[in-house]
């Protein structure tokens, strides 16, 4: 789980993923359907170096949950993860936000059912809904077609050895793919869209705080 973000965009001194989200944190709720199966043998959290949140939750005592340090960019997070982990190259590992508190264990096990059984694996994805402009200086340009566009979310799931490998070959040649399925499909693959909820929405700004607490409480998560 990368999660060594400072939330830029979200514009608040506490990164996104410790605000308050119904009664936990964000993070919280973004682990909790991986921590809540049995099928998840470890869970490897990438924090920013100078966090001290982390380790104050109680789930971060539990035996399966470990921290290293992320990195720069998101891709740089995943791959230090990715590189403390023990465990065979044919291991399945899943990569998920801890800004996408919504996940749902249908959308999980959607994932494991299609990707788990292709050899380039796959992510959660929607496909697009709306028109797209293409912008030139504050006016529309262009109208780009959406038809075969979608949008990708997490969880995403691959090989250990071949996400490793992948995000390893992205860092030689200078590249920071924006997720772990471009990093594949740099080396020629083609992962699986898996169709996933648009309510598994990411945080961004103050606004998706919103419409997550309006989920999860409609959810009965409070
Ligand atoms: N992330 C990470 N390491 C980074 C950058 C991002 O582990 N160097 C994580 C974030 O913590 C988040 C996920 O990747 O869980 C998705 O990133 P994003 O939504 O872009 O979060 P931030 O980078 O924190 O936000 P912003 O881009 O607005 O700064
Ligand atoms: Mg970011």
């Amino acid at each position: 789980m990368p999660a060594a973000g400072s939330g830029q965009r979200f514009g608040q001194a506490l990164p996104k993923q410790y605000m308050p989200l119904a009664g936990r944190t964000v993070i919280e709720c973004s682990l909790a359907p991986f921590l809540a199966d049995p099928r998840c043998d470890a869970v490897v959290v990438a924090v920013a170096a100078n966090d001290e949140r982390f380790a104050r939750l109680p789930l971060a005592s539990q035996a399966r949950v470990c921290t290293v340090t992320g990195g720069n960019q998101r891709a740089d997070s995943v791959l230090a993860a990715l590189e403390s982990i023990q465990a065979g190259d044919d291991e399945w590992v899943l990569v998920h936000d801890a800004a996408r508190p919504c996940v749902t264990r249908a959308e999980i096990d959607a994932l494991l059912e299609v990707a788990g059984s292709d050899s380039d694996g796959g992510l959660l994805a929607v496909p697009l809904a709306d028109t797209l402009k293409l912008e030139v200086a504050g006016r529309a340009r262009e109208t780009p077609s959406r038809e075969s566009l979608w949008r990708a979310l997490t969880p995403q799931m691959f090989r250990l050895g071949a996400l490793r490998s992948a995000l390893q070959a992205a860092r030689s040649a200078g590249r920071s793919p924006t997720d772990e399925a471009q990093a594949l499909e740099w080396q020629g693959r083609q992962p699986r869209l898996v169709a996933g909820s648009s309510l598994n929405l990411k945080i961004t700004t103050a606004a998706d705080l919103v419409l997550a607490a309006a989920i999860l409480s409609q959810r009965g998560d409070r």
